[in-house]
């Protein structure tokens, strides 16, 4: 019999994985402060100091706005809305173009769809995973607003690249850095080199508030709209001046004092956080380099800061004499984990193959608004389908508390499977 787990042998590791949330003392005790004042919620839609919320989210946005040096700061309650709204205050109309990788969770292009814009996907590197800045030249059409560049997995975007041809052709720019918090980008924070930044604190970020996000952006124009956006802003509009009302219809955005409570204390932490994640990255590195060229581990810019959101690997089949898929099953099975690609490319979801968003009309892909005929065939990004069908390994092993045992358990179950891998064939 194979020693294999998959085939019936004995696991490498029997334990679970010890979870990456850090809770403690502050945030229980801030959670109390807001429990004890009984305003769960300081927002209030009507002009006045409550349209900016209570004290603790806007503590958070404070702390944010002096890490980022960023003018502005403004909580969400996630970063899907957090996205929306940056669109939104850009002022798209329906049937506008907004570029974006379709490597990503699929709220980096929802959010398009959210304000009728049409997402167009642009081919990823196949190295970083991130928008190939020579595809968004080749995508930008008349009807082109703008660029939302994810950070993937928390390594940077080629920004300055992204930027240029965001200068040349007008373009607004935003960052989706909901994975990439304290990542840098030629010395840069990501998230405040492009006109608006967005991160998120969901369940399984690096922080978290359980749900929740933050917008950050230097300019003034932008902040005011996001922040009627964010508050049912039609209401409160004319006491607020802005160049313009378009697109200012209000939503329910609005982050809780109990999320901003917690994300004043969790914001503390990333620094060490992420300095746990990397360590833990660069050793799985030096481990897996026994595998090269079965196994090839992230590139990295030495421009660029990597915080191992997520810690992706390339796989190579014909060296192996496996598929890329049978592997991954095979690691997984040794009780650790390993995905084969990520999420699939977004433009292979229902609602782009089918063309069907609101309703059955097929708006905003259809409509009388629209100058052109919109489709997203499948093939349309062969890297991105390359890497997430037969290359892309992906592992969430590089976090706090985890150990460098942990990591030693990754490896000794890839060392398994890869010495046995005869048994997967035959
Ligand atoms: C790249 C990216 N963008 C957007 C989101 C949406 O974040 P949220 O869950 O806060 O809405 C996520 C969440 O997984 C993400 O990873």
């Amino acid at each position: 019999m194979s020693e294999l787990a998959l085939l019936g042998g004995q696991k490498v590791r029997d334990k679970e994985f010890a979870p990456q949330q850090d809770f403690g003392e502050e945030e229980k005790r801030l959670i109390m402060e807001v429990l004890d004042s009984k305003q769960l919620s300081g927002f209030l839609a009507s002009p006045g100091e409550k349209f900016l919320g209570g004290e603790k989210v806007r503590m958070l946005e404070d702390r944010f706005k002096d890490y980022y040096h960023v003018k502005h700061a403004l909580t969400v309650n996630s970063a899907t809305a957090g996205l929306h709204a940056a669109i939104a205050a850009i002022n798209v109309n329906p049937g506008d173009e907004i570029l974006v990788t379709p490597y990503s969770m699929c709220a980096s292009a929802t959010a398009a769809v959210m304000h009728n814009a049409i997402p167009v996907f642009v081919d990823i590197d196949g190295d970083t995973f991130n928008i190939n800045p020579a595809e968004i030249r080749k995508a930008i059409t008349p009807e082109t607003r703008a660029i939302i560049v994810v950070h993937l997995f928390g390594y940077p975007a080629e920004m300055d690249e992204i930027m240029q041809i965001a200068r040349e052709h007008d373009l607004k720019v935003i960052e989706d850095a909901a994975q990439a918090p304290g990542s840098t980008y030629k010395g840069n924070q990501i998230g405040t080199i492009a006109d608006i930044g967005v991160f998120s604190f969901n369940q399984n970020k690096t922080i978290t508030t359980g749900e929740g996000g933050i917008i950050v952006t230097n300019d003034d124009e932008l902040a005011k709209r996001i922040s009627l956006i964010r508050n049912h802003g039609e209401v409160v509009v004319e006491h607020y001046p802005v160049e313009t009302v378009a697109g200012i219809v209000g939503y329910n955005y609005r982050m809780t004092e109990l999320e901003g409570a917690v994300g004043v204390a969790q914001f503390k932490k990333l620094d060490k956080l992420n300095k746990h994640r990397i360590q833990l990255a660069e050793y799985l590195t030096e481990q897996l380099h026994q595998f090269t060229p079965i196994i090839t581990t992230p590139r990295i810019k030495a421009y660029s800061k990597h915080v191992y959101f997520v810690y992706p690997m390339k796989f190579n089949a014909a060296e192996a004499n496996v598929h890329r898929d049978k592997f991954a099953e095979a690691v997984r099975a040794e009780g650790v984990p390993i995905g084969a690609g990520y999420v699939r490319p977004i433009y292979l979801e229902p609602m782009y193959q089918e063309l069907l968003a609101y309703g059955d009309s097929g708006f905003p892909f259809k409509g009388p608004h629209m100058k052109k005929t919109i489709s997203y065939p499948k093939g349309m990004a062969p890297v991105c389908e390359k890497m997430h069908f037969e290359e892309l390994l992906t592992t969430p092993i590089c976090h706090y508390p985890l150990t460098e045992k942990d990591i030693d358990d990754f490896v000794a179950a890839v060392a398994k499977v890869l010495n046995t891998i005869g048994d997967l064939v035959n």
